[in-house]
């Protein structure tokens, strides 16, 4: 036996040899982050939402720089799922890190079948369904606000697919407890959270959105921090399920919130573009403070934040 601490996860079925994953559209297909990290390190690999057909995106202005953060509108751009198992599959056939396939459709029908196709590549671990698409069927609502559509999606999901199912939920909701329980009673393996709350910027001169035509798009990086790890302190209370913390993770010391908070894993996401090493230095800087620090297992740190309530004096 090594002295080392042991940084493993459990999420479901899979086993994680840490808590560090990528986020979902800031780590491209993996490919593209070769050369800057080795990615045999990672705990897992998420790609790039995947959709049945491929898509060419929104029109630019994609992305403005805010306050502590980016305002991003990509529009699901991806390659589709035939061209994601033909010519991005492969690539993961020379790493060993777990990978978790991202999906997102405009009906529970495209969930299902992009759930089915990829239920039967062995090289995939996971499927993470981004619930934050528009619903064509609902006027464009988004799936995962509304409790009835996604206890339908989640359920029919769960039953074509054998995979680790994680339900990435969004903050733009009154109370995200009920929307994270629902997925736990049709049978989720765990809730992953926040994706991006839709942000706007103006610019003052041409009194125009700063995203062009686009007029909205979804708020990243460290300003939403504090919103996730709030929904991930209230998620990790209301359910049984592991949850996965995203939002604003920039450092090691941005993950250790998370963990204190209840999560049990991290995605990081918008930091790949400042740092794109940054996933690999936080797994190192953990490694040395769990040894630094005497922790043997990440249970020690999990869900130990104090919740008094201060006294109003
Ligand atoms: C450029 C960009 C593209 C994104 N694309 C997706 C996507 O395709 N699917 C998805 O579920 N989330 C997507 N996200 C959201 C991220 O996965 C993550 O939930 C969000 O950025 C918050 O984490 P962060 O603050 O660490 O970036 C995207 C974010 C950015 C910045």
């Amino acid at each position: 036996m090594s002295g080392l601490p042991d940084r493993s996860v459990n999420i479901g079925r899979l086993h994680l040899k840490n808590p560090i994953m990528t986020a979902s559209g800031t780590f491209g297909y993996a490919e593209e982050y070769a050369t800057f990290v080795d990615l045999n390190l990672l705990g897992a690999i998420v790609v790039k939402s995947i959709t049945l057909k491929p898509r060419v995106g929104s029109y630019p202005h994609r992305s403005t720089e805010v306050a502590s953060g980016l305002l991003a509108t990509i529009g699901l751009q991806n390659v589709g799922i035939e061209r994601f198992l033909q010519d991005k599959l492969p690539f993961f056939e020379s790493i060993q890190t777990p990978l978790i396939v991202n999906i997102g459709g405009e009906s529970i029908e495209e969930y299902v079948s992009l759930a089915r196709s990829i239920d039967q590549q062995a090289r995939v671990h996971g499927i993470e369904l981004n619930v934050s698409c528009p619903n064509v069927r609902r006027g464009g609502m988004h799936f995962g606000v509304d409790p009835e559509v996604l206890r339908e999606l989640v359920s029919q999901v769960r039953q074509v697919t054998g995979k680790v199912v994680i339900v990435k939920l969004s903050p733009m909701v009154t109370d995200i407890r009920p929307l994270a329980e629902i997925c736990q009673r049709q049978g989720a393996d765990a809730v992953s959270l926040i994706n991006a709350p839709i942000g706007m910027a103006v610019d003052i001169k041409t009194r125009r959105s700063r995203l062009g035509k686009n007029l909205t798009g979804g708020l990243t990086g460290p300003a939403i921090k504090p919103i996730a790890l709030y929904c991930v302190w209230r998620v990790c209370r209301a359910v049984d399920l592991p949850v996965i913390g995203i939002g604003g993770i920039s450092c090691l010391e941005d993950a250790f919130e998370f963990f204190i908070a209840g999560a049990c894993a991290v995605q990081v996401g918008t930091w790949n573009f400042i740092n794109p090493r940054i996933t690999q230095d936080i797994i190192e800087g953990l490694e040395r403070y769990m040894v630094e620090h005497h922790i043997k297992n990440l249970s020690e740190l999990r869900g130990t934040s104090a919740e008094q309530v201060p006294k109003v004096r």
